[in-house]
């Protein structure tokens, strides 16, 4: 498996992305909410926005397939993971924990000292992952949890 930025210069990896953040808004929030939540044409901005100011990193195998892909921007108090999706085919064989690991690489050259996502607190699978990272978790009062780790040592591990 490679972890490799996203090829701003194909329409085909955008769009691939694009659909599959609507796949982890359905399967998140259930189909109804998360299909409700953002058109398809918000998400491809989404992803043309990550590109032009943050990074979106895509998981290949050596088939070619890609496996999954993380979001990534640098906010004003925190690198954060927008969102990480990994093709259910693909799970439990540490391609999320790879993609992380490049996001935070990633952060750490912007110069980001935390690194944080948000998700719905029902989400156990992806919290799962982010604590075994070292993250902390701080429950929010909107049913969702942020988990967050400090970046500057380079690992919580
Ligand atoms: C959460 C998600 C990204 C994990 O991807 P993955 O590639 O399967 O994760 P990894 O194989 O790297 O898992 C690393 C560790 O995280 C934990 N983990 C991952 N998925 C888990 C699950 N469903 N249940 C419990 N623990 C889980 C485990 O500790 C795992 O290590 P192990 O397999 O050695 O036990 C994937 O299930 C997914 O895309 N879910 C839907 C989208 C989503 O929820 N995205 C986040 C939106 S905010």
């Amino acid at each position: 498996m490679v972890i490799r930025p996203l090829d701003a210069r194909s329409s085909t990896e955008r769009e691939l992305v694009a659909r599959r953040m609507r796949l982890t808004l359905e399967e998140v929030l259930g189909i109804e909410r998360g299909r409700a939540m953002y058109t398809l044409e918000w998400l491809r901005e989404r992803v043309d926005l990550h590109l032009e100011q943050g990074a979106v990193f895509l998981a290949q195998d050596e088939l070619g397939r890609i496996a999954g892909h993380t979001i990534l921007r640098v906010e004003p108090e925190e690198g954060l993971f927008s969102t990480t999706y990994v093709d259910p085919a693909f799970r439990r064989r540490s391609v999320a924990r790879q993609l992380v690991r490049r996001g935070e690489d990633w952060l750490r050259g912007q110069g980001a000292r935390l690194a944080a996502t948000y998700t719905d607190e029902s989400n156990y699978g992806l919290q799962q992952l982010f604590l075994g990272l070292g993250y902390g978790l701080q429950p929010r009062p909107d049913a969702f949890v942020r988990l967050f780790k400090c970046l500057e040592s380079g690992s919580g591990l």
